[in-house]
C-alpha cells in the first residue's frame, strides 16, 4: 500500500485519473528500477532463476546486432553449407573458411553460443539445431544478406521516426513510392523480385500445406513477382490455370520462369499497375501475396475495390502476408515489420481486424482469418465479394 499510494509518476494537471491498473505497474516499474530491489532479487536463492533469465532477456535486446552478425558472417562463409557434409576440423574449416585459426575460434565460438554450430567428437564442428534449419534455406539466407540494407537505415533509428527521407530500402523497393510504378525498367525490379522468388517457396508452403487449391480452376496472382509462387501452387494442383498481374518489368519475367518452366499452356503473365488498370476477369481464386502490408489504407482500399470490380459472386480472394495480431505471440515480429515498411516508406503490418474493415470498406463479405503453420511468416484471410 505504501509503494501504491507514493506519487511515482507526476501527473500533468487536468490528466484523467489512473487506473488501478496503471498505479499498480507504476509501482511495479518503480521497484524494478531500483538497484537495490534487484540485488535483492538476485541474492535470494528462489527468484536467483527468475532474476537471471529476466538479465539475459535484456542482455540479448542489447546484443540483438551482434548476434545478426554473426549470423551474417556464417551466411557469406557459407559455414553451413561446408558443415552440411558431416562435422569438419578446425584446420579444415580456416582453409575453406580462410580465416586466421585464431578468428575462426571467435565466430565458432559466437555460433555456438547462438546454436548455429556444435562442438562435436575429436574437436570437430557440426551443425547447430538452428545452423542445420538455415543450411539449404536460399531465402532465408537472402533475406539475412538483405538485412544490411535494413540496417543502413536503421543506423539512426530516431531519425527515422521523425520521418527523415527515404533510403536503402526505399530505393530498393521502388514501387512503394514511385509516381508511375509501370514505367519502372527492369533494372529497377530485378533485384527485390529476385528477393522474393527466393523466400516465396516457404510462403507457398504455407498456402499449399493449408489451402484447398483442388477446390479452384483458375488463380489470379495479383502482384505475383516472377510466378515462383504460381509455379508452386500449379505443381500442388495440377487441375489450375494460372493468371499472374505485376507491373510490366515485373511480369515479363514471370513470362520468361513460364516458358523456361514449360508452363505457359496454363499460366500467363500480364503487365499494368494494379492499382489503376483493369484487372483480368475469370478466375475463381485471386490470391495477394506479401502485398497489403507495401501499402497504406487509402491504397490498399483503392486496389481491393479494383479487385473487388473484377471478381465474379463465388470466387474466393485470398490474403496471405504475416499479421500484426501474431506479433501478440512474439511481440518482435510485430516491432520488425512495422519498422522495415517505415523505413521502406510505406505500408504497415495490420491485425486481422484491421484487414478485415478494409475488405468490408471495400465490398467483401465472409471474411475468415484460417489456421497456418507459422503465422510468422504468413496466415491466410478468405474473403468473397459482398452482396
Ligand atoms: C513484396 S512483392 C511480393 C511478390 C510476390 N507476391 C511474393 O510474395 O513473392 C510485391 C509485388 O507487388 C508488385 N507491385 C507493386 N506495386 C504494384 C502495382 N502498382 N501494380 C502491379 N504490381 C505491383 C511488385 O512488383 C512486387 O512484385
Amino acid at each position: 500500500v505504501a509503494v501504491l499510494s507514493r506519487p511515482d509518476l507526476p501527473m500533468p494537471v487536468g490528466a484523467p485519473p489512473l487506473s488501478w491498473r496503471d498505479r499498480l505497474l507504476g509501482a511495479r516499474d518503480g521497484l524494478l528500477a531500483r538497484p537495490q530491489f534487484q540485488r535483492f532479487v538476485a541474492r535470494w536463492p528462489g527468484l536467483r532463476p527468475i532474476a537471471r533469465r529476466r538479465a539475459a532477456d535484456l542482455f540479448d535486446l542489447c546484443a540483438g546486432f551482434i548476434y545478426s552478425q554473426v549470423l551474417l558472417a556464417c551466411v557469406r562463409l557459407r559455414l553451413f553449407d561446408h558443415l552440411a557434409s558431416g562435422p569438419r576440423t578446425r584446420d579444415e574449416l580456416a582453409s575453406l573458411l580462410q580465416l586466421a585459426p585464431e578468428r575462426l575460434d571467435l565466430l565458432l565460438e559466437a555460433a555456438c553460443g547462438l546454436g548455429l554450430v556444435q562442438r562435436r567428437s575429436r574437436g570437430r564442428w557440426g551443425l547447430g539445431a538452428r545452423g542445420a534449419a538455415l543450411r539449404g534455406n536460399a531465402g532465408l539466407a537472402a533475406m539475412i544478406e538483405h538485412h544490411a540494407l535494413v540496417y543502413a537505415d536503421l543506423a539512426d533509428p530516431v531519425a527515422l521516426l521523425r520521418g527523415a527521407p527515404g533510403g536503402a530500402l526505399n530505393r530498393y523497393w521502388p514501387y512503394a513510392t514511385a509516381a508511375k510504378p509501370a514505367s519502372l525498367g527492369d533494372d529497377a525490379v530485378a533485384p527485390y523480385t529476385a528477393l522474393m522468388a527466393a523466400s516465396q517457396p516457404m510462403i507457398a508452403a504455407q498456402v499449399i500445406d493449408f489451402y484447398p487449391l483442388q477446390r479452384h480452376r483458375c488463380l489470379l496472382d495479383i502482384g505475383g513477382g516472377d510466378g515462383a509462387f504460381l509455379s508452386a501452387a500449379a505443381a500442388a494442383a495440377p487441375q489450375l490455370r494460372g493468371v499472374l498481374f505485376d507491373l510490366p518489368a515485373v511480369a515479363d519475367r514471370a513470362s520468361a520462369r513460364f516458358r523456361a518452366e514449360r508452363l505457359s499452356h496454363r499460366a500467363v503473365a500480364i503487365g499494368g499497375d494494379f492499382f489503376t488498370d483493369r484487372l483480368p476477369e475469370g478466375a475463381d481464386l485471386v490470391t495477394l501475396v506479401r502485398i497489403i502490408h507495401d501499402h497504406d489504407d487509402a491504397r490498399v482500399l483503392a486496389l481491393l475495390r479494383n479487385i473487388r470490380r473484377s471478381m465474379a459472386p463465388g470466387a474466393t480472394l485470398l490474403v496471405v502476408e504475416p499479421l500484426a495480431q501474431s506479433a501478440a505471440e512474439s511481440g518482435a515480429v510485430g516491432a520488425y515489420f512495422a519498422f522495415y515498411l517505415m523505413a521502406m516508406g510505406s505500408g504497415r503490418p495490420r491485425s486481422f481486424a484491421q484487414l478485415a474493415t478494409l475488405l468490408e470498406n471495400a465490398g467483401f463479405a465472409r471474411i475468415a482469418l484460417h489456421k497456418a503453420a507459422m503465422p510468422l511468416l504468413a496466415s491466410l484471410v478468405t474473403a468473397q465479394p459482398g452482396p
